[in-house]
Protein backbone atom coordinates (compact mmCIF):
# COMPACT_ATOMS: atom_id res chain seq x y z
CA UNK A 1 0.00 0.00 0.00
CA UNK A 2 2.50 2.46 0.83
CA UNK A 3 3.68 2.86 -3.18
CA UNK A 4 0.06 4.32 -2.98
CA UNK A 5 0.25 7.25 -1.09
CA UNK A 6 1.35 9.74 -3.57
CA UNK A 7 -1.33 9.11 -6.18
CA UNK A 8 -4.10 10.94 -5.55
CA UNK A 9 -8.00 10.19 -7.05
CA UNK A 10 -10.58 13.22 -7.23
CA UNK A 11 -14.09 11.84 -6.64
CA UNK A 12 -17.10 14.27 -7.22
CA UNK A 13 -20.72 13.31 -5.74
CA UNK A 14 -18.26 11.46 -2.88
CA UNK A 15 -19.93 12.43 0.44
CA UNK A 16 -23.15 9.42 0.12
CA UNK A 17 -23.96 6.43 -2.02
CA UNK A 18 -21.62 5.10 -4.96
CA UNK A 19 -19.30 8.13 -4.77
CA UNK A 20 -18.47 7.33 -0.97
CA UNK A 21 -18.30 3.71 -1.53
CA UNK A 22 -15.72 4.25 -4.48
CA UNK A 23 -13.98 6.64 -2.76
CA UNK A 24 -13.43 3.84 0.31
CA UNK A 25 -11.93 1.51 -2.56
CA UNK A 26 -9.39 3.57 -2.98
CA UNK A 27 -8.58 4.44 0.37
CA UNK A 28 -8.92 0.84 1.12
CA UNK A 29 -5.79 0.58 -1.50
CA UNK A 30 -3.87 3.21 0.51
CA UNK A 31 -4.45 6.07 -2.19
CA UNK A 32 -4.85 10.25 -1.21
CA UNK A 33 -8.45 11.26 -1.77
CA UNK A 34 -10.14 14.68 -3.22
CA UNK A 35 -13.61 14.54 -2.23
CA UNK A 36 -16.18 16.65 -3.75
CA UNK A 37 -19.85 17.01 -3.36
CA UNK A 38 -22.09 20.18 -3.25
CA UNK A 39 -22.68 20.97 0.86
CA UNK A 40 -19.95 20.83 2.86
CA UNK A 41 -21.45 20.52 6.42
CA UNK A 42 -22.50 16.91 7.62
CA UNK A 43 -22.19 14.10 5.07
CA UNK A 44 -18.66 15.03 3.17
CA UNK A 45 -16.83 16.56 6.78
CA UNK A 46 -17.97 12.53 7.68
CA UNK A 47 -17.22 10.88 4.64
CA UNK A 48 -13.56 12.59 4.86
CA UNK A 49 -13.48 11.50 8.45
CA UNK A 50 -14.54 7.90 7.58
CA UNK A 51 -12.06 7.66 4.76
CA UNK A 52 -8.66 8.85 6.86
CA UNK A 53 -9.88 5.74 8.96
CA UNK A 54 -10.10 3.46 6.23
CA UNK A 55 -6.73 3.85 5.21
CA UNK A 56 -6.34 6.80 2.56
CA UNK A 57 -3.01 8.72 3.51
CA UNK A 58 -4.43 11.93 2.65
CA UNK A 59 -8.28 13.31 2.53
CA UNK A 60 -9.12 16.52 0.92
CA UNK A 61 -12.60 18.38 0.82
CA UNK A 62 -13.60 20.52 -2.15
CA UNK A 63 -17.31 21.88 -2.38
CA UNK A 64 -18.43 22.86 -5.12
CA UNK A 65 -21.96 22.88 -7.10
CA UNK A 66 -20.79 21.28 -10.31
CA UNK A 67 -24.31 21.80 -11.52
CA UNK A 68 -23.51 25.89 -12.06
CA UNK A 69 -21.90 26.67 -15.18
CA UNK A 70 -18.36 27.65 -13.76
CA UNK A 71 -18.36 24.69 -10.68
CA UNK A 72 -15.67 22.33 -12.80
CA UNK A 73 -13.26 25.35 -13.21
CA UNK A 74 -13.41 26.26 -9.83
CA UNK A 75 -12.68 22.56 -8.79
CA UNK A 76 -10.09 21.98 -11.06
CA UNK A 77 -8.97 25.77 -9.63
CA UNK A 78 -8.92 24.05 -6.23
CA UNK A 79 -7.23 21.17 -7.07
CA UNK A 80 -4.36 23.21 -8.64
CA UNK A 81 -4.15 25.00 -5.32
CA UNK A 82 -3.99 21.87 -3.62
CA UNK A 83 -1.17 21.23 -5.71
CA UNK A 84 -1.43 17.52 -7.61
CA UNK A 85 -2.65 16.66 -10.65
CA UNK A 86 -4.83 13.17 -9.45
CA UNK A 87 -3.62 9.95 -11.06
CA UNK A 88 -7.89 9.20 -11.26
CA UNK A 89 -10.46 11.34 -11.78
CA UNK A 90 -13.79 10.29 -11.41
CA UNK A 91 -16.91 11.87 -12.85
CA UNK A 92 -19.63 10.41 -10.22
CA UNK A 93 -22.16 13.43 -8.68
CA UNK A 94 -25.02 12.67 -10.69
CA UNK A 95 -28.99 13.34 -10.04
CA UNK A 96 -32.01 12.67 -11.60
CA UNK A 97 -35.35 14.19 -12.23
CA UNK A 98 -38.98 11.94 -12.38
CA UNK A 99 -42.25 12.46 -13.95
CA UNK A 100 -44.32 13.11 -17.11
CA UNK A 101 -42.16 15.47 -19.18
CA UNK A 102 -44.76 17.36 -20.71
CA UNK A 103 -47.33 18.05 -18.28
CA UNK A 104 -45.01 17.21 -15.15
CA UNK A 105 -40.84 17.91 -14.73
CA UNK A 106 -39.41 21.53 -14.70
CA UNK A 107 -37.13 22.86 -16.84
CA UNK A 108 -35.19 24.33 -13.73
CA UNK A 109 -34.57 20.76 -12.67
CA UNK A 110 -33.72 19.62 -16.25
CA UNK A 111 -30.98 22.41 -16.95
CA UNK A 112 -29.24 21.36 -13.99
CA UNK A 113 -29.83 17.44 -14.13
CA UNK A 114 -27.78 17.88 -17.91
CA UNK A 115 -25.11 20.70 -16.28
CA UNK A 116 -24.23 18.30 -13.50
CA UNK A 117 -24.86 14.78 -15.57
CA UNK A 118 -23.88 15.93 -19.09
CA UNK A 119 -21.43 19.18 -19.35
CA UNK A 120 -19.64 19.12 -15.71
CA UNK A 121 -18.52 15.68 -16.73
CA UNK A 122 -16.95 16.95 -20.11
CA UNK A 123 -15.61 19.82 -18.73
CA UNK A 124 -13.95 17.99 -15.87
CA UNK A 125 -12.83 15.79 -18.00
CA UNK A 126 -11.29 18.18 -20.84
CA UNK A 127 -9.66 20.61 -17.84
CA UNK A 128 -8.32 17.44 -16.57
CA UNK A 129 -7.41 14.73 -19.29
CA UNK A 130 -4.15 16.96 -21.00
CA UNK A 131 -2.10 16.74 -18.45
CA UNK A 132 -2.50 13.09 -17.74
CA UNK A 133 -1.64 12.43 -21.49
CA UNK A 134 1.14 14.86 -21.10
CA UNK A 135 2.19 12.61 -18.04
CA UNK A 136 1.66 9.20 -19.84
CA UNK A 137 -0.76 7.63 -16.82
CA UNK A 138 -4.03 8.20 -15.31
CA UNK A 139 -7.86 6.59 -14.88
CA UNK A 140 -10.92 8.31 -15.30
CA UNK A 141 -14.09 6.75 -14.52
CA UNK A 142 -17.71 7.89 -15.02
CA UNK A 143 -20.66 6.90 -13.37
CA UNK A 144 -23.14 6.30 -16.11
CA UNK A 145 -25.98 3.77 -16.13
CA UNK A 146 -27.97 0.94 -17.29
CA UNK A 147 -30.61 3.41 -17.99
CA UNK A 148 -28.04 4.83 -20.99
CA UNK A 149 -28.88 1.67 -23.27
CA UNK A 150 -32.16 1.85 -22.88
CA UNK A 151 -34.95 4.16 -23.20
CA UNK A 152 -36.66 4.64 -19.57
CA UNK A 153 -40.09 6.86 -19.97
CA UNK A 154 -40.44 9.15 -17.06
CA UNK A 155 -36.70 9.72 -16.86
CA UNK A 156 -36.50 10.70 -20.21
CA UNK A 157 -33.79 13.29 -19.90
CA UNK A 158 -32.22 11.55 -17.22
CA UNK A 159 -31.31 8.16 -18.99
CA UNK A 160 -30.40 10.43 -22.41
CA UNK A 161 -27.53 11.87 -19.92
CA UNK A 162 -26.61 8.50 -18.97
CA UNK A 163 -26.69 7.28 -22.87
CA UNK A 164 -24.23 10.65 -23.72
CA UNK A 165 -21.63 9.56 -20.55
CA UNK A 166 -21.43 5.95 -21.81
CA UNK A 167 -21.07 7.03 -25.40
CA UNK A 168 -18.57 10.05 -24.55
CA UNK A 169 -16.92 7.88 -22.04
CA UNK A 170 -16.63 4.96 -24.97
CA UNK A 171 -15.63 7.58 -27.72
CA UNK A 172 -12.49 9.05 -25.44
CA UNK A 173 -11.29 5.67 -24.51
CA UNK A 174 -10.49 4.64 -28.07
CA UNK A 175 -8.99 8.04 -28.54
CA UNK A 176 -6.94 7.55 -26.01
CA UNK A 177 -6.08 4.11 -26.05
CA UNK A 178 -2.11 4.39 -27.29
CA UNK A 179 -1.62 7.40 -24.06
CA UNK A 180 -1.32 5.60 -21.07
CA UNK A 181 -4.80 6.82 -20.14
CA UNK A 182 -7.67 4.60 -19.90
CA UNK A 183 -11.83 5.31 -19.36
CA UNK A 184 -14.23 3.06 -17.97
CA UNK A 185 -17.79 3.73 -17.92
CA UNK A 186 -19.68 2.44 -14.33
CA UNK A 187 -23.28 1.35 -15.52
CA UNK A 188 -24.97 -0.04 -12.58
CA UNK A 189 -28.68 -0.65 -12.07
CA UNK A 190 -30.84 0.34 -9.26
CA UNK A 191 -28.60 0.86 -6.24
CA UNK A 192 -29.42 1.71 -2.33
CA UNK A 193 -28.42 5.13 -2.22
CA UNK A 194 -30.33 8.56 -1.57
CA UNK A 195 -30.71 9.01 -5.40
CA UNK A 196 -34.58 7.98 -5.48
CA UNK A 197 -35.67 10.07 -2.87
CA UNK A 198 -33.55 13.31 -4.41
CA UNK A 199 -35.27 12.69 -7.72
CA UNK A 200 -38.61 12.35 -6.06
CA UNK A 201 -38.84 8.63 -7.30
CA UNK A 202 -39.74 7.20 -3.42
CA UNK A 203 -43.24 5.95 -4.18
CA UNK A 204 -42.37 4.52 -7.88
CA UNK A 205 -42.21 1.29 -9.17
CA UNK A 206 -38.06 1.81 -9.51
CA UNK A 207 -38.01 3.52 -6.00
CA UNK A 208 -40.17 0.51 -4.19
CA UNK A 209 -37.68 -2.01 -6.47
CA UNK A 210 -35.36 -4.32 -4.66
CA UNK A 211 -31.83 -2.38 -5.36
CA UNK A 212 -28.02 -3.46 -5.62
CA UNK A 213 -26.13 -2.83 -2.69
CA UNK A 214 -23.66 0.55 -3.54
CA UNK A 215 -20.41 -0.72 -2.27
CA UNK A 216 -20.71 -3.61 -4.35
CA UNK A 217 -21.44 -1.29 -7.72
CA UNK A 218 -18.33 0.50 -6.86
CA UNK A 219 -16.24 -1.91 -5.92
CA UNK A 220 -17.02 -3.47 -9.85
CA UNK A 221 -16.14 -0.21 -10.93
CA UNK A 222 -13.40 0.01 -9.39
CA UNK A 223 -11.91 -3.10 -10.26
CA UNK A 224 -12.74 -2.57 -14.18
CA UNK A 225 -11.00 1.34 -13.71
CA UNK A 226 -8.14 -0.89 -12.75
CA UNK A 227 -8.24 -3.22 -15.27
CA UNK A 228 -8.87 -0.58 -18.20
CA UNK A 229 -12.06 -1.92 -19.02
CA UNK A 230 -14.10 0.31 -21.52
CA UNK A 231 -17.38 -0.52 -19.78
CA UNK A 232 -18.71 -2.51 -16.34
CA UNK A 233 -21.94 -3.54 -15.79
CA UNK A 234 -23.14 -4.33 -12.27
CA UNK A 235 -24.77 -6.60 -10.83
CA UNK A 236 -23.68 -9.14 -12.89
CA UNK A 237 -27.20 -9.89 -13.17
CA UNK A 238 -28.46 -6.44 -15.01
CA UNK A 239 -25.90 -7.81 -18.14
CA UNK A 240 -29.37 -10.24 -18.51
CA UNK A 241 -31.48 -6.89 -19.05
CA UNK A 242 -28.94 -5.71 -21.26
CA UNK A 243 -29.27 -8.47 -23.73
CA UNK A 244 -32.74 -8.60 -23.46
CA UNK A 245 -32.71 -4.90 -23.98
CA UNK A 246 -30.56 -5.19 -27.42
CA UNK A 247 -32.88 -7.90 -28.87
CA UNK A 248 -36.56 -7.29 -27.95
CA UNK A 249 -38.18 -4.33 -29.96
CA UNK A 250 -37.95 -0.94 -28.47
CA UNK A 251 -41.61 -0.18 -27.59
CA UNK A 252 -42.04 -3.36 -25.42
CA UNK A 253 -38.42 -2.09 -24.04
CA UNK A 254 -39.70 1.55 -23.15
CA UNK A 255 -43.02 0.01 -21.27
CA UNK A 256 -40.96 -2.40 -19.51
CA UNK A 257 -38.78 0.43 -18.52
CA UNK A 258 -41.49 2.85 -17.24
CA UNK A 259 -40.41 4.15 -14.18
CA UNK A 260 -43.88 4.61 -12.53
N1 LIG B 1 -28.63 4.87 -7.32
C1 LIG B 1 -28.87 4.30 -8.49
O1 LIG B 1 -29.80 3.47 -8.64
C2 LIG B 1 -28.00 4.63 -9.68
C3 LIG B 1 -28.08 3.77 -10.80
C4 LIG B 1 -27.29 4.06 -11.92
C5 LIG B 1 -26.45 5.16 -11.90
N2 LIG B 1 -26.38 5.96 -10.82
C6 LIG B 1 -25.49 7.13 -10.85
O2 LIG B 1 -24.59 7.05 -9.76
C7 LIG B 1 -24.09 8.36 -9.48
C8 LIG B 1 -24.10 8.56 -7.97
O3 LIG B 1 -25.45 8.54 -7.52
P1 LIG B 1 -25.91 7.87 -6.15
O4 LIG B 1 -26.94 6.87 -6.47
O5 LIG B 1 -24.75 7.46 -5.35
O6 LIG B 1 -26.68 9.12 -5.50
P2 LIG B 1 -26.52 9.93 -4.15
O7 LIG B 1 -26.37 9.02 -2.98
O8 LIG B 1 -27.66 10.89 -4.18
O9 LIG B 1 -25.13 10.73 -4.31
C9 LIG B 1 -25.00 11.84 -5.15
C10 LIG B 1 -23.68 12.53 -4.86
O10 LIG B 1 -23.52 13.60 -5.82
C11 LIG B 1 -23.32 14.82 -5.12
N3 LIG B 1 -23.94 15.93 -5.83
C12 LIG B 1 -25.25 16.07 -6.15
N4 LIG B 1 -25.45 17.24 -6.76
C13 LIG B 1 -24.23 17.86 -6.83
C14 LIG B 1 -23.79 19.10 -7.35
N5 LIG B 1 -24.64 19.97 -7.90
N6 LIG B 1 -22.48 19.41 -7.26
C15 LIG B 1 -21.60 18.55 -6.67
N7 LIG B 1 -21.97 17.36 -6.16
C16 LIG B 1 -23.27 17.03 -6.23
C17 LIG B 1 -23.95 14.62 -3.76
O11 LIG B 1 -23.39 15.53 -2.84
P3 LIG B 1 -24.35 16.45 -1.89
O12 LIG B 1 -25.00 15.50 -0.94
O13 LIG B 1 -23.44 17.42 -1.25
O14 LIG B 1 -25.36 17.10 -2.81
C18 LIG B 1 -23.61 13.16 -3.48
O15 LIG B 1 -22.30 13.07 -2.98
C19 LIG B 1 -24.96 9.33 -10.26
O16 LIG B 1 -24.26 9.78 -11.40
C20 LIG B 1 -26.16 8.49 -10.67
O17 LIG B 1 -26.73 8.93 -11.88
C21 LIG B 1 -27.15 5.73 -9.69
Amino acid sequence: MAENSDTLALVTGASTGIGFELARCFADDGHGLIVVAEEEEGPLLEAATMLRQAGAPRVETVVVDLSRPEGPDELHAAVQRIGVLPEFLVNNAGIGVYGDFARETRWEDELRLIQLNVVAVVRLTKLFVPAMVERGSGRILITSSVAAIAPSPLQSVYSASKAFEYAFAEGIANELSDTGVTVTALMPDATETEFFIRAGMEDSKLGQASKADPADIARAGYDAMMKGKDHVIAPFTAKLKTVLTAVLPERMVAGMARAD
